[in-house]
């Protein structure tokens, strides 16, 4: 492997857009990958918002930009700019990776495999009944990837009922997975946590340390041998997580997901397989550089 990379007219440029973007760490993680694998391939932050999307997609036509990571507020918005999605994009209604074979945008939602590969690369099944915090964009995903693997029941919750029952609606395409929706309050979660033997958080909180799920969880009505999955990164072990292990719980850390995501991103993009352990070193070096 060269250790020094020189950027030239022939290599391949890829980006991620969103607002903000440049507190982002796909940056990091597909330049450490593009280096291990001493691929002539570069990954940039481009801040764009969607009154500027239009142009910015003119722009990655223009310059045969290779590849796109998308982040918030343009998950959606994307989609009208793409020629072609795959199933379960379509299924989501989001994309957060586009490949740009000759010109032809395929547009991806990574977050759903993604989270499927750390489940399984933990566990090598999937759950039978899955409990499920919050109805966003990463819920979506992570919903429609257990449904199309034909987990049995998904338990949904949500601050905003009327955002849980859409994405109930959209479930509703899966015959054999049943979906029930339940009110934003505690007690009405203990039976269907007791059921549960897969725990997601899917809301901000604890995002930043700002909100702590832990504090609203019945965690004696919680199965012992049930795994506890956060989607948070950042910090690396939130409160809930810090919660489910003091309880001896099996978990999952959100760096899984976003390590998982960007792997598979890699892999549409180079054909490869990703180099995880680097990927995911990369992530934690720069957040301890960060911290000190
Ligand atoms: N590990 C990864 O690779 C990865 C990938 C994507 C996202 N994430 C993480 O997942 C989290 C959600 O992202 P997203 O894209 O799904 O965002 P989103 O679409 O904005 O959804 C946010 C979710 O959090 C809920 N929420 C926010 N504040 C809340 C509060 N104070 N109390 C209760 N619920 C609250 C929202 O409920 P309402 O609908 O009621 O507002 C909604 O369900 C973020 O923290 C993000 O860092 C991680």
């Amino acid at each position: 492997m060269n250790n020094y990379h020189v950027i030239s007219g022939k290599t391949d440029i890829y980006a991620i857009l969103g607002d903000p973007v440049s507190h982002s760490l796909s940056p990091v993680i597909h330049n450490s990958a593009f280096k291990y694998e001493n691929l002539d391939k570069v990954f940039i932050a481009l801040k764009t918002g969607k009154e500027n999307l239009k142009l910015a997609m003119e722009m990655v036509r223009t310059f045969s930009i290779k590849g796109l990571s998308v982040t918030m507020p343009l998950k959606e918005e994307i989609l009208q700019y793409l020629d072609k999605l795959s199933p379960e994009a379509q299924l989501i209604g989001a994309v957060n990776c586009i490949n740009n074979e000759n010109g032809i945008l395929t547009g991806y939602n990574t977050d759903s495999r993604g989270f499927g590969l750390s489940l399984l690369a933990k566990y090598n099944r999937y759950p039978s009944i899955a409990f499920v915090f919050g109805a966003g964009g990463v819920a979506k995903a992570v919903a429609v990837e257990l449904a199309m693997n034909k987990v049995k029941k998904i338990y949904i919750t949500n601050r905003n009922f009327e955002r849980a029952k859409s994405l109930e609606d959209k479930l509703s395409f899966f015959k054999e997975t049943n979906v029930e929706v339940i009110q934003w309050e505690d007690v009405k979660w203990n039976n269907a946590l007791n059921e549960s033997d897969l725990i997601v958080n899917c809301t901000s909180l604890g995002m930043n340390n700002k909100g702590d799920l832990s504090l609203l969880v019945p965690w004696d009505k919680v199965r012992k041998d049930a795994i506890i999955y956060e989607t948070v990164y950042e910090p690396l072990e939130t409160t809930f997580l810090k919660k489910a292990r003091s309880l001896n719980l099996d978990t999952i850390a959100g760096i899984n997901l976003l390590i998982y995501q960007a792997a598979v991103a890699f892999e549409i993009w180079t054909g490869k397989v990703a180099p995880l352990k680097i990927m995911e070193q990369s992530v934690v070096n720069f957040l301890n550089s960060k911290e000190n």
